[in-house]
């Protein structure tokens, strides 16, 4: 099956009762236990809307099973700290999430892990392994300035040495990248943003083989951080939209990076899509499409970075992403701001850099507002 048919009808639990054509929504938290080996309970991460989705993203993803959580960063910290413990030490990127950079900042050390950030590129990453590396942890691409890493390359890599790889695939989505497919051990997903799709959700997935994925909800039980029934449901519900969504998301995001890229008040556009995009080629390999995230850095001006944000009229400034609305945020005071402005100096993430999350209106409209809202130089 393509795609778009296996969001729809992969996955999703049969209503045997009343045959409907939806999951039934199961919202018990106590279920009879005698003569099953399995007992559903919502915090084993077994019950019934859980494993519908988790049926379904392991169809999108080329996955054997996986474990549905209530954040992004649930499912990152539980799929890192799963394989990476007391005495080992983790290659992290340096342009990971604001919030998976934070959490080896925050805790590595206190947790008796030790840690690198690699810059963007494949040899980087590779080069900062130590004789305790237990896990990489890599982003493409990346938030917020789209760098392309080679996954083959680094799956391989840690493959030969028994690495175990996870991956942050939340801004590709399974519709246009399957990590899976080139190699990675284990995908994460911060189902908050495209997987849910409509700005009402929250919560998060990491798939991978049946064998890692026992070894995640094993710590996951422990550590609690399951998703409840109805919003199970309603993510199974979005999914059923995602290839649409995506692939119109990623149509728009194209034209209107080549609109900014044109436009006199834009210094530089970050878009995989673009040909002149240093990891356009890459990008191109690994890629089905080029996504719907897009940066761009306003060209030098006297005025505040919020006062550009102000006079949008469609576009909402607002911090999450992969809704069906256009969104922007300015990662140095947004997703960033944990990371100290020397770091982001050195990364590139500059006070004027903003991160469109493009939506699935008429890209014209799109234009014409941040054409009317970007300062004239
Ligand atoms: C790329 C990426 N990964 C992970 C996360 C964390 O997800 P959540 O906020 O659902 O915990 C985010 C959130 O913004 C993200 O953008």
């Amino acid at each position: 099956m393509k795609k778009q048919t296996q969001c729809v009808h992969s996955g999703g639990f049969r209503d045997s009762l009343m045959r409907g054509v939806n999951t039934p929504v199961f919202m018990s938290s106590a279920y009879e236990y005698l003569d099953r080996d399995d007992c559903p309970y919502p915090r084993y991460f077994n019950t019934p809307n859980l494993d519908a989705v988790v049926k379904k993203m392991c169809v999108l993803e080329g996955a054997e099973d996986g474990v549905l959580f209530s954040s992004g960063m649930a499912a990152m910290s539980t799929a890192i700290l799963a394989f990476a413990g007391a005495g080992s030490h983790v290659v992290m990127m340096d342009e990971l999430y604001g919030g998976t950079h934070a959490f080896a900042t925050d805790q590595f050390h206190r947790l008796g892990i030790d840690y690198t950030f690699a810059a963007t590129d494949a040899e980087s990453i590779c080069s900062s392994i130590t004789e305790d590396t237990r896990v990489i942890v890599i982003e493409s691409p990346t938030n917020p300035l789209l760098g392309i890493i080679d996954i083959r390359k680094v799956a391989r890599f840690a493959k030969e040495r028994a690495i175990t790889t996870v991956m942050d695939n939340t801004f590709a989505t399974p519709v246009t990248q399957n990590p899976l497919e080139l190699g990675i051990d284990i995908v994460v997903h911060s189902g908050t943003k495209y997987l849910g799709g409509h700005s009402d959700l929250c919560c998060g997935i990491a798939v991978t083989s049946a064998e890692r994925a026992s070894q995640i909800r094993a710590l996951a039980r422990n550590l609690g951080g399951s998703l409840d029934a109805f919003a199970s449901y309603l993510l199974e519900r979005s999914l059923k939209t995602l290839a649409l969504r995506v692939e119109r998301q990623s149509e728009n995001a194209g034209i209107i990076a080549e609109a900014l890229q044109n436009h006199g008040s834009v210094a530089s556009v970050y878009y995989p899509g673009l040909t002149n995009f240093p990891g356009h080629a890459l990008a191109k390999t690994q890629m089905k499409a080029y996504g719907g995230m897009l940066s761009f850095e306003v060209a030098h001006s006297n005025e505040n970075p919020s006062a550009f944000l102000k006079r949008l009229q469609i576009v909402k400034p607002a911090l999450s992403l992969g809704g069906v609305e256009t969104t922007i945020c300015c990662p140095a005071v947004t997703s960033h701001v944990k990371i100290s402005a020397q770091e982001r100096q050195r990364i590139g993430i500059t006070d004027s850099l903003m991160r469109l999350s493009v939506g699935i209106e008429h890209p014209d409209d799109i234009i014409a507002d941040l054409d009317q809202a970007l300062p004239s130089n």
